[in-house]
């Protein structure tokens, strides 16, 4: 089996992440969300991956590599612009051959991993074998109609009048016989090539596509606060390491995690939490449920539910709560009488009236 991860497109929701950053390669609990696909389909035993990339290659391309730090190879397909799932299937049929493959949303986060749907599919072989939950409003999700025998009998791609409330996951299971149903499917009314039509093609000529419930978390990050959702569930899931220095005037409480090269004087740590690598936390106190990136810099700092990408400075600043704050971004008290901002587009404050 073989894998086909898509990290293309454009994701305007996560501004300003996203300006400086792809989506996928935003980090949760510490890692990239696209490295947490990656491992989910190392853990299946795939090796050959192809990752398909838009105008942001490059930045995927530094963090990925060639995959061997992952366990993978990963070959590149590059897409001249986001024309659909199905498009991407498309450009990728010369690498997939005749091999089943998982097609995974590069942005999807599976926390309990993805063998239950791999074990299920290598023994069964269904054309399709989609992952499916219940949603509250299912209207901005492919939804499915399944039999009691988890056959699925139809597929809408965001219905305005949802049959169901099963959205379906961004994790498919391929044979492939897709390749024949991607080339029978037209642009859908948005002008993309729609995955959930070329499975409904595969439903209308009788071929078997079956769909289970996902039992474990999920989530497609498509907003701040999915983000920080993500990070509070995987970050329940860290298993403590202290690499680097944490001074005897400093406490450590739950499960943190200190990577190597940190250094923590005079602090308390509450668990669960992250201090990157190369990071300095002095007189602050840190967590619960953050997950603050490498070399940054925390003096007199307070901090929890929060994710914190490289290289950041806080200096002087408690109370921080459900905050995303991007690369060497700095937040500080400083000289001016009032509150003084220096922040880049799309970007948001909130501070206390
Ligand atoms: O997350 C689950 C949902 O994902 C499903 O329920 C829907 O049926 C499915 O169509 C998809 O909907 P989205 O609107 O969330 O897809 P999005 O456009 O956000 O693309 C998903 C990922 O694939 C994202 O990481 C960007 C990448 N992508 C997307 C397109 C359209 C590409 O690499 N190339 C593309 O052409």
């Amino acid at each position: 089996m073989k894998a086909l991860i898509l990290s293309g497109g454009m994701g305007t929701r996560l501004r300003p992440f996203t300006c400086s950053i792809p989506k996928q390669l935003v980090p949760v609990a510490n890692k990239p969300i696209l490295v947490h696909c990656l491992e989910n389909v190392r853990d299946i035993g795939v090796r050959d991956v192809a990752v398909v990339v838009g105008d942001r290659a490059e930045e995927v391309r530094a963090v990925v590599g060639d995959g061997s730090r992952h366990g993978l190879n990963v070959t590149y397909l590059p897409q001249e612009a986001p024309l659909g799932l199905a498009h991407c299937v498309a450009i990728a049929e010369d690498f997939l051959g005749d091999d089943d493959f998982v097609m995974y949303l590069g942005d999807n986060i599976l926390a309990e991993g993805i063998t239950e749907a791999a074990r299920a599919f290598r023994a069964d072989r269904s054309a399709a074998r989609l992952l499916l939950t219940k949603v509250a409003d299912p209207r901005a999700y492919g939804v499915a109609e399944v039999d009691p025998d988890g056959r699925v009998r139809a597929l809408v791609e965001k219905p305005q009048q949802p049959r169901s409330d099963l959205a379906v996951i961004g994790v498919y299971f391929f044979t492939a016989a897709v390749h024949e149903a991607v080339k029978a499917i037209e642009p859908s009314a948005r002008g993309e090539l729609e995955i959930t039509d070329a499975i409904q093609h595969l439903v209308r000529r009788g071929d078997r596509v079956v769909a289970e419930e996902y039992a474990g978390y999920w989530k497609d990050t498509g907003s701040p606060d999915d983000l920080l959702d993500c990070n509070r569930v995987l970050l329940d899931r860290i298993t403590p390491r202290v690499r680097g220095r944490v001074d005897a005037a400093s406490t450590v409480e739950g499960h943190v995690v200190v990577e190597a090269g940190a250094v923590v004087e005079r602090s308390r740590l509450v668990g669960p939490l992250i201090v990157g690598e190369g990071s300095v936390v002095r007189d602050s106190e840190l967590g619960p449920y953050t997950a603050l990136g490498r070399d940054c810099v925390l003096e007199d700092a307070g901090i929890r539910d929060s994710i914190v990408l490289d290289g950041v400075t806080i200096q002087g600043v408690r109370g921080l709560s459900g905050s995303l704050i991007g690369r060497s971004a700095a937040v500080r008290t400083g000289e001016a009488a009032g509150r003084r901002l220096i922040i880049g587009d799309h970007t948001q404050a909130e501070v206390a009236a």
